[in-house]
């Protein structure tokens, strides 16, 4: 099986439902219908249902940006594996830096995300997201040589639950990288995947080859083709550079292997 590749937008907390609606109907209108190609929008929540609407009998499908830990109950604020099913999201980005950093989420949090959604869509939920887990190192952590260490501790799901890959996605994206406009050399992200790629190798076996791995960190259309180039590098996770439906375009087309 070759796996596919796929460019993500994530459009974080940015937009109204109207500049959604307009963005999501651009990149639908400007995307190539192509098999091996995934392109797949990850709007605010309040915009999910509209941009659902926009991308409905098109290629694009539509993700959430995160999701609660619980299934349901009493947690203020929080959003469930089975509401993004029944709405019709594919995939939710979890572990996202701006979730680790900003707002304090632990590994552990994250990990219970990661059960939740394996399960959900082993037991009731065969349609739950699939889960996109974002790692990453800081600058830090970095310069002191933790790179890996650091990488391999936020991929403890892969070892938890080896049996939801390849369904799940892994997303490598320095935390130095991410809206700083500077991304990774394409070497040094290879480096990173290509040690991803052994990690999963070890815990999955075969289904290491058939797991997508992104890399996010200011990937614009000036540099997309050179970093899909890479063997690892299985397409993109884009913030910034996914709001302009051109910028966008240009790096859905740059994601060719
Ligand atoms: P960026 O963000 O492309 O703006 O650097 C990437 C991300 O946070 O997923």
């Amino acid at each position: 099986m070759i796996r596919p590749t796929v460019v993500a937008g994530n459009w974080k907390m940015h937009g109204s439902r109207d500049s959604a609606r307009t963005l999501a109907r651009a990149i639908v209108q400007g995307v190539e219908d192509d098999a091996s190609r995934e392109v797949l929008l990850c709007p605010p929540f309040v915009h999910l249902f509209d941009v659902l609407e926009e991308t409905v009998q098109s290629p694009v499908q539509v993700g959430a940006q995160n999701v609660g830990d619980q299934p349901e109950g009493a947690y203020t604020g929080e959003v469930s594996v089975a509401m993004l099913a029944e709405l019709g999201c594919s995939h939710v980005i979890i572990g996202h830096s701006e979730r680790r950093h900003v707002y304090g989420e632990p590994d552990e949090l994250i990990g219970r995300k990661f059960a939740l959604l394996h399960q959900s869509a082993q037991q009731d939920l065969p349609n739950a997201p699939r889960a996109i887990l974002c790692v990453g190192e800081t600058l830090e952590e970095r310069e002191a040589g933790r790179t890996l260490d650091v990488i391999h501790r936020q991929l403890q799901p892969v070892r938890s639950f080896p049996d939801a890959f390849p369904r799940a996605l892994i997303a490598y994206e320095p935390v130095w990288a991410i809206g700083t406009g500077v991304a990774a050399t394409p070497d040094m992200a290879q480096e990173v995947h290509a040690a991803i790629r052994a990690h999963l190798e070890q815990e999955l076996g075969a289904a290491a080859q058939d797991t997508v791995v992104l890399y996010g960190g200011s990937v614009k259309a000036g540099n997309a083709s050179e970093l899909f180039a890479m063997p690892d590098i299985d397409g993109g996770l884009i913030g910034g550079a996914s709001l302009k439906a051109d910028e966008f375009l240009a790096i859905c087309q740059a994601m060719r292997k």
